[in-house]
């Protein structure tokens, strides 16, 4: 009878066992939490094959809630936060009346879904409800009317941008966030049209073209002390995938060469690690979000920096005090630390597998690490220097333009990682080498490296696997 019993209660508890498992194994299947994901990730990544590391505790879950929450209000500001600068881009430049057109209550021919898309705007397929995504999809929405962009504008989708509408629907005011230079879009529906890929340089983005069909180029001219004609020059020559982050301070419009004085759109992913921003190592990532926020997107926040008080190196930065900027209410301070715990959490890309040599790639690292001496400042595995990357022009063997614009002077060694993801618009600050291998002819001579043919094809393979 005893022994009946006991074989009743271990069935009982093995089959206890199974449905627990089987509960637990489901609802992790159903629910697939990211947090989990990552989780297997560290377990699979070899970061846990010290044996100790396995039987460690997993986050708490105050931890990773707090992670979770973090990453997406980032997200939200990254993607969708004006921080008031509607009042500048609006307001003031109007760029909304150029868009909406003289048939809409605006300005003008009007900007076309088509002529955006021209000019590297990139519209979210995500956003689009159904009925736009039918239309789109049978060619049954007009491309060339701009009444059509405000039918993307008053969904959300162009990336980037923001519309302001009133109640009968009229274009009132517009905004731009930070998706609008770092972030494009898959394709996947059709050119320019697709799936957000946050982090990305958009580098078919004319953003002077953009900023050119405002009707109110004097705001900009009078800042500057110069004519709308000038200005107008300065926008035009920026050309696709480029910006001036810092014209609004120093005012130089142009190289003393003639060339444009602008610089690539950099990617925003792959920065943790990093100690310093831009190419020029201005600060951290948290830095210049604070910076770009207040002093190029104009939206209301504080910002605070006095090396810009240098009436000799940033005279327009003096003159209007943007090196002390206070507003009330203030709308980016309270955003930056998660904007910056998203930055962060953006890793660079992989390449797609058949998109480079893995034979040549295997042989071009060992070149980078040694003969090449590029990892002597591209440190793996973040390809760039723990401490203060930053070097001089003369070091790098080009002019000192851009770096003397930075209080550092000089170029910080950028991070390589998701090179595949610009290959658009050239490379270094500004472009100066179309592609890989005059990035790799260029330090072959001034490094006196020797490297014959085949180790240059080499090192570009490299270049393009990490
Ligand atoms: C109009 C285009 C534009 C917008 C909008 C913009 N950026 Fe940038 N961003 C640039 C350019 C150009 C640079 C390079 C500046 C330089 O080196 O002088 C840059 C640099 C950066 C970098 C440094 C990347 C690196 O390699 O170190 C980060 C980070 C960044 N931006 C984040 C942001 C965030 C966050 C926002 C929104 C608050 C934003 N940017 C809005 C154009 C833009
Ligand atoms: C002395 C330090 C140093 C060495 C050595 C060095 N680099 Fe660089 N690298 C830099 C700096 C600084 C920049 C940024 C230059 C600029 O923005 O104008 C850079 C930029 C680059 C870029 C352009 C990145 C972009 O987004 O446009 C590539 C590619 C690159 N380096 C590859 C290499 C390779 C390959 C080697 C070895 C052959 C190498 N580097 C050696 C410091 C170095």
């Amino acid at each position: 009878m005893k022994n009946k019993f006991g074989v009743v209660t271990v069935f009982t508890i093995i089959l206890s066992l199974f449905l627990i498992v089987g509960i637990v194994t489901w609802n992790i299947g159903t629910k697939s939490s990211p947090t989990l994901a990552i989780w297997n990730k560290l377990i699979n990544s070899g970061l846990n094959q010290d044996p100790q590391r396995s039987t460690e505790p997993p986050l708490s879950t105050e931890l990773e809630m707090s992670i979770l929450e973090r990453l997406k209000e980032g997200q939200y500001t990254f993607r969708f936060d004006t921080f008031g600068d509607e009042a500048f881009w609006g307001d003031t430049l109007k760029l909304h009346q150029a868009i909406a057109g003289q048939n809409l209550g605006g300005v003008g021919p009007g900007v076309s879904p088509n002529t955006a898309l021209s000019v590297g705007l990139k519209v979210d397929s995500e956003a689009l409800p159904a009925n736009l995504r039918r239309g789109l999809e049978e060619g049954k929405v007009d491309l060339d009317d701009p009444a059509s962009t405000l039918v993307l504008l008053k969904n959300n989708a162009v990336v980037g941008v923001t519309g302001f509408f009133n109640d009968q629907d009229e274009l009132t005011s517009i905004g731009i966030q930070c998706a609008l230079c770092h972030s494009t879009v898959d394709n996947s529906f059709a050119p320019g049209i697709g799936k957000r890929l946050d982090g990305w340089a958009n580098r078919d983005l004319n953003v002077g073209a953009i900023i050119g069909l405002s009707p109110n180029l004097k705001v900009i001219a009078d800042r500057l002390g110069t004519n709308v004609d000038t200005v107008k020059k300065v926008l035009a020559s920026w050309g696709p995938g480029k910006f001036d982050a810092e014209l609004l301070e120093d005012g130089k419009g142009f190289r003393p060469d003639g060339k444009p004085a602008a610089t690539l759109l950099p990617p925003a992913f792959g920065l943790s690690g990093i100690n310093l921003s831009t190419w020029t190592g201005w600060g951290t990532v948290t830095y210049w979000n604070a910076y770009v926020a207040n002093t190029q997107m104009m939206g209301q926040g504080t910002f605070y920096d006095p090396r810009l008080l240098n009436s000799k190196k940033y005279p327009i930065a003096v003159k209007t005090g943007d090196w002390d900027i206070k507003n009330s209410p203030d709308l980016i301070t309270p955003k930056l630390a998660d904007l910056h715990a998203y930055q962060l959490a953006l890793t660079a890309p992989k390449p797609p597998e058949n998109s480079y040599d893995q034979e040549a790639a295997g042989r071009g690292e060992i070149l980078f690490n040694d003969k090449a001496k590029c990892a002597s400042c591209h440190v793996p595995p973040l390809y760039s220097e723990p401490g203060y990357a930053i070097h001089s022009p003369a070091e790098m063997g080009i002019d000192s333009f851009q770096a003397q614009r930075s209080p550092t002077n000089g170029y910080r060694t950028s991070p390589l990682r998701g090179l595949w993801t610009h290959q658009k618009g050239g490379f270094f600050h500004d472009g100066r080498f179309a592609d890989l291998p005059e990035v790799i002819n260029h330090y072959d001579k001034l490094l006196k490296l020797n490297l014959t043919a085949e180790e240059k094809t080499d090192l570009v393979e490299f270049l393009k696997s990490i």
